[in-house]
Formats: C-alpha cells, sequence, structure tokens
C-alpha cells in the first residue's frame, strides 16, 4: 500500500466546479475497479474511471481524476431524486448512501471541530453545593459541625440507595477503590488475581500496588472477557477483577456460575460502567464488590474520586479503616455497625486515600441526573453505530439485548487489517478531526495500553487477544457532542475506513 501527500483535485459532490487541495491522498486503487461501501441492504457500486454518467461531474476518487459512473442499477453520485432530496432533507446519513467513493468525496469536504476530551460544565447545583462547602470550610469528611451528616457520608449513602447496596464508601479514585477492594478481601503479597487482558493500566496496577500478580483472562470479539479462558484459568486464583472495559458487560449469569463453582470471589471493575446493568441488576451488584470512578473523563465528573459498594459488613468495615478513617467510623451512614468494626480495627493498616466535601458536594446532584445523561449518551453512541454499521472491513461490537449499556465511548473493530492499514484510518481521520484510539498500537499511548505494557507482571501469550486487541478501535463520546456531531463524526469514519479498505483489497 502506498501512501503519499501530493496535492490532488476533489471535487466535491454536488458542486459544479472541481476545486483543488492538498489533501493525504488514499491508497492508489487500480484504475479499472473499485468497489464502494454498500449500505445495509444496497448493491455494490462500482466506480470505473473515465466513465461519464449523465450529467455527473468529473470526480476525483481515491485520488485518481475519473468520472463516476455505477453498475447494478443506480447512479453515482446522484444529481437529483431520492438521494439528492435526502441530503437536502438534511439526513444525516445521507452522503453515506452515496456509497463508499461518493460518501468519501461527500464527506472530504467535511472536518469535525469538536474536542474529545471536553466534559460539560457542573450542574448549577452542584457548583452551588461546592461554593457552600467552601464558604463553611469544613472539607475533610470527617470535620463536621453539630448535626450535620457531612457531604461525603451523604453521597454514601445516596449512592447505596441507588444501586441497592447495603454499604458505600467514598474514596480518592477508581484505582484507590480497586486496592481497597484487592485488601478487603485479603489479597497479599504474591498472590495471583485473575483480570482482564483487555483492559486499562489502572486495574493491573491496583493488583501490582498490593504485592499480588495479574492472571490475564482473554477478551472476545464482544470486547468482553472470555469466559471459556476464565473457566480454563479458574483454579490459578482466589479473586477475579473483573473490568467492564469500554462499558461491554459479559454474560454476568454464566461468570457467576463459573465464579461460583471454583470459589472466586468477583470485584467488579465500574469505572465505565456506572448507570449499566445486566438483566436489571446494576452493574457493582454482581460481584462482592463494586467500584466506580468518578474521575472527569467517567459517568460522574468530581476531577478524581472513587466509590465502593458492597453487601459483606467485614469488607466494608476493612475498607473504611483502610481508607483512613481514624476509629471516626460511626461518622458514616452506609456502613456497618461498631461490632464489625470492633473486629478488624486493630488490625486493618490505614492507607489513606478518603474523599473529601467538596468533591462529595458536586458529585451528589450529578448521581441524580445520571439516568437523563446515560439516555443522552445512549442517543449518541446510536448514532455513531448507525452510521458506522454496514461499513465494509468495519465490525460494529453487537450489545446484548440483556445489557442496558452508558454509550459514553464507541469502539469497532478492524478486525485482521494490516497494521500500516489501521494506522492510515488513524491518521486520516485525525487529520480531518475525528481523535480515534487504538489497542493494537505498539507503544502506550496516553489512556491507552495493552497488557503487554504491564511489564511489572509476568509476559503472558494470548494469542487469540492479541488479534481482537489489533483490531480495536476505540473512540469518547463526550455529551459536548451534539448528535449532528455524531453523524458527522460517523460519516468522517465510515469514508476513511471504506476508502483504505477497498486500496487493502485492490493490494491483496
Ligand atoms: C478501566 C478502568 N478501571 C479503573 C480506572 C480507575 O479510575 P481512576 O482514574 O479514578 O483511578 C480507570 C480510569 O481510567 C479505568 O479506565
Amino acid at each position: 500500500m502506498t501512501v503519499n501527500d501530493t496535492p490532488v483535485s476533489v471535487a466535491h459532490a454536488g458542486a459544479s466546479e472541481p476545486c483543488s487541495k492538498t489533501a493525504r491522498t488514499p491508497p492508489i486503487m487500480p484504475r479499472d475497479k473499485r468497489v464502494c461501501a454498500p449500505r445495509h441492504g444496497e448493491n455494490s457500486l462500482i466506480i470505473q474511471p473515465g466513465t461519464h454518467v449523465g450529467g455527473a461531474m468529473p470526480r476525483c476518487v481515491m485520488g485518481v481524476t475519473c468520472r463516476a459512473s455505477l453498475v447494478n442499477g443506480r447512479q453515482h453520485p446522484p444529481s437529483s431524486g431520492p438521494q439528492r432530496s435526502a441530503l437536502r432533507q438534511n439526513d444525516p446519513f445521507a452522503a453515506l448512501d452515496l456509497g463508499g467513493a461518493a460518501a468519501h468525496d461527500f464527506a472530504m469536504t467535511e472536518h469535525f471541530t469538536g474536542n474529545f476530551t471536553q466534559q460539560e460544565p457542573l450542574p448549577e447545583e452542584a457548583i452551588t453545593a461546592a461554593v457552600e462547602v467552601m464558604r463553611h470550610g469544613r472539607i475533610h469528611r470527617y470535620n463536621l459541625a453539630g448535626a450535620e451528616a457531612g457531604e461525603v457520608a451523604l453521597l454514601e449513602q445516596e449512592f447505596a440507595a441507588q444501586v441497592g447496596a447495603k454499604y458505600c464508601l467514598a474514596v480518592a479514585s477508581g484505582g484507590y477503590a480497586l486496592a481497597t477492594a484487592l485488601r478487603a478481601v485479603g489479597v497479599a503479597h504474591g498472590d495471583k488475581v485473575l483480570t482482564n487482558a483487555f483492559t486499562l493500566a489502572p486495574v493491573p496496577g491496583a493488583i501490582a500496588s498490593v504485592g499480588a500478580e495479574p492472571v490475564y483472562v482473554g477478551v472476545t470479539e464482544d470486547l468482553t472477557i472470555d469466559l471459556a479462558d476464565l473457566a480454563a484459568k479458574a483454579g490459578q486464583a482466589r479473586v477475579l477483577m473483573l473490568s467492564h472495559m469500554r462499558g461491554h458487560l459479559c454474560d454476568m449469569d454464566r461468570l457467576l456460575e463459573i465464579c461460583d463453582a471454583a470459589g472466586i470471589i468477583v470485584i467488579e471493575d465500574c469505572a465505565h460502567t456506572m448507570g449499566a446493568a445486566w438483566n436489571g441488576v446494576p452493574s457493582g451488584r454482581h460481584g462482592a464488590i463494586g467500584c466506580y470512578s468518578c474521575q472527569t473523563y467517567k459517568h460522574v465528573n468530581s476531577g478524581e474520586g472513587g466509590l465502593l459498594i458492597t453487601d459483606d459488613e467485614e469488607v466494608a468495615a476493612r475498607a473504611i479503616m483502610l481508607s483512613g478513617s481514624y476509629m471516626l467510623y460511626s461518622r458514616h451512614l452506609a456502613a456497618p455497625g461498631p461490632e464489625a468494626f470492633e473486629r478488624v480495627k486493630y488490625d486493618t493498616p490505614n492507607i489513606s486515600g478518603r474523599m473529601d466535601n467538596l468533591r462529595a458536594a458536586i458529585l451528589r446532584p450529578q448521581l441524580r441526573d445520571l439516568d437523563a445523561q446515560v439516555t443522552r449518551w445512549n442517543e449518541r453512541y446510536r448514532m455513531l453505530e448507525a452510521g458506522l454499521r454496514d461499513t465494509p472491513g468495519l465490525t460494529v461490537v453487537e450489545r446484548p439485548e440483556q445489557e442496558t449499556y452508558v454509550g459514553s465511548s464507541i469502539q469497532f473493530l478492524l478486525l485482521d487489517w494490516a497494521p500500516e492499514a489501521v494506522q492510515e484510518v488513524l491518521t486520516r481521520c485525525g487529520a480531518r478531526g475525528v481523535e480515534l484510539k487504538w489497542f493494537g498500537v505498539p507503544e502506550p499511548v496516553a489512556f491507552t495500553s495493552r497488557y503487554d505494557s504491564w511489564r511489572y507482571a509476568p509476559a503472558q501469550s494470548l494469542p487469540d487477544s492479541d488479534r481482537i486487541l489489533a483490531g480495536i478501535i476505540d473512540m469518547r463520546v463526550p455529551l459536548t457532542f451534539s448528535l449532528e456531531d455524531c453523524a458527522l463524526i460517523a460519516r468522517i469514519i465510515r469514508a476513511e475506513v471504506s476508502a483504505i479498505w477497498q486500496a487493502q483489497g485492490a493490494d491483496s
């Protein structure tokens, strides 16, 4: 596959004058035959360079100046008729209905200018509550006046009620919640802990922080933990730290069957699944402990922060002692009674990681809004998914019926693609303002890393997972994106994936 950076002539669909602009040209295709991306239920379109179709303007397709034509009975691009009307009527995917090459030309004119890391401002209620805490100055969670409960204790009480847990502890970060959960169930130096091969650094990091060793379990094409691999490795550890990575929930019923049969304690990493559920049961309520992150890029935003829930009173008492309660545990509102603390207080170390009243104050109103935010995320997710579906070479990750998900990010697979071709898709989407992350990238980049990047853990070989990781493309979906933004992003991805896919086919 060749790529060059020469100026190319680009004619915009619907424009009468071809324009000239500098663009990264796609890999050159043979001049005789190009298959365009069909939409669901459509036939493929074949562009034949140099062929005229009544009234169609000269076009540059795939870096080669040609005239568009169509085989299979449809004009390409449409100069009139229902597809043009669809464009006029603002059908968000009208450009896609032109077929891949036309979509590419049409979308060549489009750039996305939004910011993939910009979250929404905090709700006014959160700002008011934060100002109130700053005015009285009692920011430490145990610094309370009179009968005051404190923002942190109230947050814990409210979140426990929201997910139906007996106990809740708010802490300094999601990673801290994970490490605390491991300590609270007695994981110690030298122990092995099962976890996902497809997750992010804080998960194996939490395991390593207690001196334990991660044992990775593979990932499936659904981007969930490979339950067959889990069953095969079940004898190797007594704890599973299950990461619902990027919000994908596995068959939790089957997972619990495997773990219960093997006596494995499940700690759920719900950093990406606050607000999600499996068969109506909230994520975090299937295992012995659920851990959440309230860091800026998650579903509620306090900059940093974490929550831990459990129904087990000893685990709750230990976690509270671990977080640094200085024997002030009676000030908690979602904690077990004093007898549970009496049993653990002298042999549980203080490893300070408390949450403060300021962060709790801004989280409480956000938790009240969570359902509404989930609806908004999912509208965006579905718009993206609809725009990407049926792109040749691209696999959409199907969501099971039992799963209530939160579409705060979207993943798709470029399975078995050559790495250079994947990189080219990323580069070209990036040049058009669409930031994609790739789990196949050889070196960890920003938040994205892979199990073989974590070299403090013993090296493990997971060839089936390597194949899947090499194809995972990941994109944030902040709520600052409008639905139109999502339609535009999907058009850009679709056009670039189609272009490179066709070129790959041509090269092979
Ligand atoms: C999968 C996963 N688990 C856990 C965490 C830990 O969250 P925190 O950043 O709050 O420590 C993160 C954070 O990015 C994450 O992505």
